[in-house]
């Protein structure tokens, strides 16, 4: 890949709510989560910790999605306008019909003093929806899990795990994925204030 082709890469990359059912091999599943644990990580740790969802137990989540709407939608009923509002129930509803779902979870050191165990997380996630891009996948970062996050850490048996009950396991966001079944504009980007020099 040349220096064009990866900031085209970036460009292209969009979040997407609307998948066809096809599920992707599980291989190609494996790859997009390799390219997750290849992203650099605080001290090194590598302390992501990631839960695939498909099939039954994939369908036994949208009632959980659908409860995570209801922490969301008022908020979203001021900020959207209506056809949007109603195509974003609609996502949390159908999960865009996607037929993989990861759950990324912090393992957080408890000597740590700063976010770093966080921020690694979400590094992985990054790479892991441009890896998606690259395999033809589509898919969503999802916060709105956090708003059930118990719920979610028994429905995934999170919370069973001693790393859990001694408080260093953390839920931080869900993705879903599958192959896109539409092809939207790129959300506007504001430079504005985002950036500043000092020399
Ligand atoms: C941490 C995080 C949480 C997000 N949570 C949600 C969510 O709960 N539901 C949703 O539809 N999109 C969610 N998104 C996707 C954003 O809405 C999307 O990235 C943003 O609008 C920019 O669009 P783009 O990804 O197509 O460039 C989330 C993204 C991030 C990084």
């Amino acid at each position: 890949m040349n220096k064009e082709e990866f900031y085209q890469l970036l460009e292209a990359r969009r979040s997407i709510r609307k998948y066809k059912p096809d599920m992707p091999p599980r291989e190609v599943i494996e790859r997009v989560l390799a390219a997750g644990m290849q992203g650099p990580s605080g001290k090194n740790r590598q302390n992501w910790r990631y839960y695939v969802v498909t099939g039954k137990k994939r369908d036994e989540y949208l009632a959980y999605s659908q409860k995570s709407w209801l922490g969301i939608k008022d908020i979203l009923q001021q900020r959207l306008k209506p056809s949007l509002y109603q195509f974003t129930e609609r996502f949390f509803f159908t999960l865009g019909d996607a037929p993989v779902l990861i759950f990324c979870y912090s393992h957080n050191t408890p000597d740590e003093r700063y976010h770093t165990s966080i921020g690694s997380v979400y590094m992985g996630v990054e790479n892991m929806n441009l890896a998606c891009f690259v395999e033809g996948l589509g898919c969503c970062t999802m916060g709105a899990p956090l708003e059930i996050k118990e719920d979610v850490d028994k429905f995934l048996g999170v919370d069973q795990l001693p790393e859990y009950k001694a408080g260093e396991l953390e839920l931080l966001c869900g993705m879903v994925i599958g192959y896109p079944d539409h092809a939207p504009p790129k959300a506007p980007r504001q430079l504005e204030g985002r950036v500043t020099w000092l020399a």
